[in-house]
């Protein structure tokens, strides 16, 4: 078990706290700020515990300082949320972080980006010291980037007493109950663009389940192997041996894999001017599969209802367009109506489940996506690994 922020004394030290706000922005503004919100209750907890903050994060991948990448509009968004005072630093741990820290009398000292410096993705012990330096404590809440070893995520640990974050227990205790404590049937959906991003993990998920689903385009590479036409869909050549070997594999230990029995085609997507529904497995040469069709989606369903556990990652088609959609709304729709304990991975799926309005019935969505898919593989995270045992 790991130390969490409930478990350290607080009272007049100054926190170092690393978030992931690393968030979308348009027009200078937050356009998603789950991210932020979900990690005030630890920041309000120390607070309230007497504690002064020096909140810290990426956003996006700048190289170098750039000043399209600047937290100014998270600092905004969070002072707005938490209605404290929240001063934005003009560096990262420079002297400006250590003038402001220092006429801080309470609130919170937001640094700049923490890409900004070459130090936190190289983890540099010089850029490490710095950061340390700026506080007594370190907490970690963001387990959107537990799976970097950065400066700021994993070597800043070993120079401070710490703690895990209330965010941070959440996700790593909500993942492990489905993947450690699972109620059977045991069903994993898995869907988006790639095979290849998503190997390491179903080859770990065949362990651990008794279904998989697979839609997206990924299913496509899967039916090829399975000797479908699958016309001028997106599949990956070079993991069609992989996706047969993942089906004999499953078929051997009594794991049911799923694939899609019908589509909704296209002839492109950017521009498509003929839409079908396609009863048949096989797909026309001249069009692409771009959804599930609907004998796959009661299909689905059905698996849905009957499961105990359910994981999901990865959308079932382009639902970003409304004609290729239904299969991914009603995938989050099963998952919300069934009685199972359900996982939504981050990214994609978590952005549907938001979207369709279905989030008030899935048991947790995560807020990390790389994060939570190196979980789902079995593997530890780092930035949790670093921090000291209870
Ligand atoms: C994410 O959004 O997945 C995390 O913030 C990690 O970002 P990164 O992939 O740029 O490290």
């Amino acid at each position: 078990m790991k130390k969490t922020i409930r478990d350290i004394d607080v009272a007049g030290k100054t926190v170092l706290v690393r978030v992931d706000f690393n968030v979308p922005l348009k027009d200078g503004k937050v356009a998603d700020d789950t991210r932020i919100k979900e990690a005030v209750p630890t920041l309000a907890y120390l607070l309230g515990k007497g504690a002064k903050l020096v909140v810290m994060s990426h956003l996006g991948r700048p190289e170098g300082v750039d000043s399209k990448y600047s937290m100014k509009p998270v600092a905004k968004r969070l002072r707005e949320l938490m209605n404290v005072n929240v001063v934005l630093a003009n560096d990262v741990a420079g002297p400006d972080s250590v003038e402001k820290l220092k006429r801080l009398k309470s609130g919170i000292l937001m640094l700049e980006n923490l890409r900004f410096e070459a130090g936190e993705e190289a983890c540099d012990e010089e850029f490490v010291s710095r950061l340390a330096s700026l506080g007594d404590i370190y907490v970690n809440d963001a387990f959107g980037t537990a799976h970097r070893k950065h400066a700021s995520t994993y070597g800043i640990a070993s120079k401070l007493p710490n703690a895990i974050g209330l965010l941070m227990q959440n996700e790593v205790e909500s993942i492990n109950r489905a993947l450690i404590h699972a109620d059977r049937p045991f069903t994993a959906i898995l869907g988006g663009a790639k095979v290849s991003d998503k190997l390491k993990m179903i080859y770990s998920l065949l362990d651990r389940v008794d279904n998989i689903l697979i839609g997206g385009a990924m299913a496509y590479t899967f039916l090829k192997a399975q000797g479908y036409s699958v016309g001028i869909s997106k599949i990956e050549p070079d993991m069609v041996t992989d996706a047969s070997n993942i089906l004999s594999r499953a078929h051997d230990m009594g794991v049911k894999i799923y694939l899609p029995c019908d589509h909704i085609i296209a002839d492109s997507v950017t521009d498509p001017k003929k839409i079908l529904h396609d009863k048949c497995t096989n797909i026309p040469d001249n069009m692409m599969g771009m959804d599930i069709g609907s004998r796959t989606i009661r299909q689905f369903r059905r698996v849905i209802k009957s499961s105990g556990t359910i994981l999901w990652n990865g959308p079932m088609g382009i639902f970003e367009t409304p004609s290729f959609a239904k299969g991914t709304k009603s995938i989050c729709k099963a998952i919300s109506k069934s009685h199972a304990y359900s996982i939504v991975g981050g990214g994609d799926s978590a952005a549907a489940v938001v979207k369709f309005g279905y989030a008030k019935g899935i048991s947790h969505i995560s807020t990390g996506g790389g994060a939570s898919l190196k979980m789902f593989e079995g593997k530890e995270l780092p930035a949790v690994s670093v921090i000291e045992d209870l």
